[in-house]
């Protein structure tokens, strides 16, 4: 496993957890932050025992109180450019993982930090979590997917209510919103999240990967996401999973997954 100077990493029973580790600049998403979670993600999607991810902030404050706001002074429009691709690139990547990804969202979510749990597949709250997209108070507006992402997740009005006014929201709001899948206590936070981990880790792997590339063809401009299911489907068809898995419902027994 590597080492990353701004993040720390543990694998264990097939889970690989990310810990964004800035507590003093409360996680902010520094260019060390974004290029250390490329590296983390090539990981992901090219180490085989790693079987799903969890992303979260360092402390008990903070998932990701946003991108770095130090490195925006002097910042001009190639700058611009360079920094919204990059964290596109970042956040895309993460998006399109076959693996499954979980946010697990222990504080402030605002910005950057939003967007980061917005391009995870699912994402767990503690009580205490607050989100928002506050960079209109910057003179800015969202540059990593948020003004896309927040839209799918929560619908166009309250996505632009929430864009415009900066407003934080707790997280019973964010979950009547949709925003997050559940809120649970702070202390039950990480158990949660292994726990729903190992429910979609006893499921058959590449049944779980063709989900998340089917569900996002909906949101991929000229994909018609029905023609994306059947073909996926079909796929599905042709693994020994699918053999595995019916198989073993037939037999009455527990099915053993290869992932092949
Ligand atoms: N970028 C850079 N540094 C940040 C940061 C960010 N997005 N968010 C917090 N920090 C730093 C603060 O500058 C401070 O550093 P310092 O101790 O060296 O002065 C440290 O993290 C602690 O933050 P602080 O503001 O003192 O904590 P707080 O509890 O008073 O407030 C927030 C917490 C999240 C409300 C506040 O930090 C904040 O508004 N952050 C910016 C949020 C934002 O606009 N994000 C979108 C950016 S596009």
């Amino acid at each position: 496993m590597s080492q990353y100077s701004t993040l720390l990493t543990e694998l264990s029973n097939g889970v690989f957890i990310i810990t964004i580790n800035r507590e003093d600049k409360l996680n902010a998403l520094n260019k060390a932050v974004i290029s250390d979670l490329a590296a983390a993600i090539d990981e992901v999607y090219n180490n085989a025992e790693i079987r799903g991810v969890i992303i979260t902030g360092k402390g008990a404050k903070s998932f990701v109180a946003g991108a770095d706001i130090s490195e925006f002074k002097g910042m001009d429009e190639a700058g611009g450019v360079a920094l919204a691709k990059r964290g596109h690139e970042v956040f895309n990547k993460i998006e399109q993982c076959p693996k499954p990804i979980i946010a697990a969202v222990n504080g402030f979510a605002l910005g950057g930090g939003c967007e980061l749990a917005m391009a995870c597949h699912l994402r767990i709250a503690s009580e205490n979590a607050k989100f928002g997209q506050p960079e209109v108070k910057l003179g800015i507006i969202p540059g990593y997917g948020g003004t896309q992402r927040l839209t799918q997740l929560i619908g166009k009005g309250k996505a632009l209510e929430l864009l415009m006014t900066a407003d934080t929201i707790d997280a019973a709001c964010a979950l009547k919103l949709g925003l997050v899948n559940d809120v649970v206590q702070t202390v039950e936070l990480m158990d949660t999240c292994k726990a729903i981990m190992a429910k979609i880790n006893a499921q058959a792997p590449v049944a779980i990967a063709k989900v998340i590339e089917s569900v996002y063809a909906h949101f991929k401009d000229g994909i018609d996401g029905f023609d994306t299911e059947i073909e996926l489907f079909a796929k599905c068809v042709t693994t020994n999973d699918f053999a595995e898995g019916t198989s073993a419902f037939l037999e009455k027994r527990k099915a053993n997954f290869s992932g092949k």
